[in-house]
């Protein structure tokens, strides 16, 4: 099975591990170690950034950036509905309340329109995702932000090498939270990243990661264990290494499909709005017309040719059991593309062979 996303390791990475075992230093006591450190440098500088605060997970990361805002119970977050269910958990965890609003059905990011009709004086930040690897529109949110007092909190954890009006993601956001999950464009296993320019935001960042402590045994305020491990941090640099190799990988893969599958009048093919550029962590495309029972069956159909596409997401997040008690929304655009898209393989991993088998075999099983 050509599988949609794989992570790509080599010697260096097991060699940088081994280093790191041999070294006796696995992580450190009061927030980075100084694998951890290296890597924050390295991934501030690649992120364009005063900081990067290493984590390990995405989830940590957007649950400490609402938390260093301090928003709690009885705030309220907007965010999409059409994203990976961390997003939202974040929110949840702090206590607030996270508001749903509709997405652009050609960009599937959050509608900049939908956002100040959801405003309530209980509001405090706006929580934009960059989906599939697709700069949300930054720009807008940050000016709606400003003219509401409203902090952003940019979910960057799938957009390693996206960029927006030439700015890395987290230029236009107060804090970014990045992913570096199994299958990202760069890994360090489970992991997770913060960037952000602001003094204030950092210092809290850093006590929040490892219990509130500045000194041991002196919680400043109240924090958790959300350190990222130095044989993690080992890998992470050497994958930051690797990251323009893969990213060009993946955006010739993403313009060979798009170039092969343009003629299929029954699929819309995913785009980058100019001033975007994406990261190609997931190339979307979506069934012009019809049910997820139709999208399904092209699924099965793909598979049992071998190529492992898969949807992201099935089941949008306001419609989720845990989620769907509380409130009820009408998102219609967010509801239709969970019902027609459906993601392909362009990873670095893949071969031009392979990459020519999955579009062949699309224009098969839509012929
Ligand atoms: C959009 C989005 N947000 C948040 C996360 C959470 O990241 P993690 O899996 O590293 O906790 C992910 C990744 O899985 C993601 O894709």
């Amino acid at each position: 099975m050509i599988s949609v996303n794989k992570p790509l390791i080599g010697r260096e990475e097991i060699n940088a591990v081994t280093r790191v075992l041999k070294s006796g230093i696995l992580t450190g006591r009061l927030g980075s170690g100084p694998m951890a450190k290296k890597f924050e440098d390295q991934f501030a500088k690649f992120a364009g950034a005063k900081y990067a605060i290493a984590v390990n997970s995405g989830t940590a990361a957007l649950h400490m950036a609402l938390w260093a805002k301090d928003i709690k119970a009885g705030d309220e977050v907007i965010l999409p509905s059409f994203t990976f269910i961390a997003t939202a958990e974040a929110v949840a965890l702090v206590g607030a309340k996270p508001v749903f609003v509709d997405i652009k059905p050609n960009t599937y990011n959050i509608n900049p329109e939908k956002i100040e009709p959801a405003i309530t004086d209980k509001t405090k930040a706006i929580m934009p995702v960059d989906l599939y690897g697709l700069p949300a529109e930054m720009y807008k949110i940050r000016e709606i932000a400003y003219k509401h007092n409203l902090f952003v909190v940019e979910d960057a954890a799938q957009a390693h090498g996206a960029s927006y009006r030439g700015k890395p993601p987290g230029a236009f956001a107060d804090i970014a939270c990045w992913s570096l999950y199994a299958s990202k464009n760069m890994t360090t296993g489970e992991g997770g990243m913060l960037t952000t320019n602001n003094d204030e935001y950092a210092e809290r960042l850093h006590l929040l990661r490892s219990h509130g402590e500045k000194e041991e045994y002196k919680a400043a305020l109240l924090g958790h264990n959300y350190r990222m491990p130095e044989i993690e941090a080992a890998i992470g640099i050497e994958q930051l290494k690797k990251l323009p190799t893969f990213l060009e990988k993946r955006r010739k893969n993403a313009e060979t499909l798009t170039k092969k599958l343009s003629d299929l009048k029954q699929l819309v093919l995913p785009i980058e709005p100019r001033g975007c550029k994406s990261s190609w962590y997931l190339y979307t495309a979506r069934i012009r017309k019809g049910t997820a029972k139709d999208r399904d069956t092209i699924i099965q159909e793909l598979r049992k040719k071998g190529v492992g596409a898969a949807v992201y997401y099935h089941t949008p997040i306001h419609l989720m059991p845990y989620y769907c008690k509380q409130e009820k929304y009408s998102l219609p655009e967010t509801e239709k593309a969970a019902q027609q898209v459906f993601s392909l393989p362009v990873h670095p991993g893949l071969k031009a062979a392979e990459v020519n088998y999955v579009a062949k075999s699309v224009k098969q099983v839509l012929k």
